[in-house]
């Protein structure tokens, strides 16, 4: 019986998972995967795979007046599209292939609370 229990809980867990596609827990782990490795967990910038080779530092997501220079469709096209669709490095992978729509807005909107700001309206 516990057993049942156990599994009908996990169960539940896993369906409550699909329903909620871009909550905040999967946008954390989305961003953890995907970007944290150059970008950092705490999205400074400083993640384990840049090294001093880098042409260009990942941009730090923390740097609010860097931030608020982009809007909310500038961060998508980035991350769709990658550094070079905006004249940025190709360091920038294109993400549009990989990552839902859900996704990527839930990444946007991680992107603004890691940088407290709003980004440029328009
Ligand atoms: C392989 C390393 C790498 C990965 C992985 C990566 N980025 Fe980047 N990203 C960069 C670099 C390098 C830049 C700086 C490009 C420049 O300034 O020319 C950048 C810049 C950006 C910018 C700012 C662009 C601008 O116009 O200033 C955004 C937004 C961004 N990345 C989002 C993401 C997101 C979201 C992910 C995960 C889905 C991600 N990046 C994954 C390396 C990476």
């Amino acid at each position: 019986m516990k057993k049942l229990m156990t599994i009908a809980t996990f169960a539940a867990f896993v369906f409550l998972l699909t329903l909620a596609p871009a909550t905040a827990s999967e946008t954390e782990k989305v961003f953890k995967f995907y970007c944290a490795q150059c970008h950092g967990l705490t999205g400074k910038g400083d993640g384990p795979n840049v090294t001093k080779d880098f042409p260009v530092s990942p941009r730090n997501f923390t740097n609010a007046a860097e931030m608020n220079k982009l809007s909310d469709a500038d961060l998508k096209n980035v991350i769709l599209d990658g550094g070079p669709s905006v004249s940025k490095s190709p360091m920038m992978p294109p993400w549009g292939k990989t990552l839902t729509a859900e996704q990527v807005d839930g990444l946007i909107r991680h992107l603004r609370t890691l940088c407290q700001c709003e980004g440029k309206q328009g």
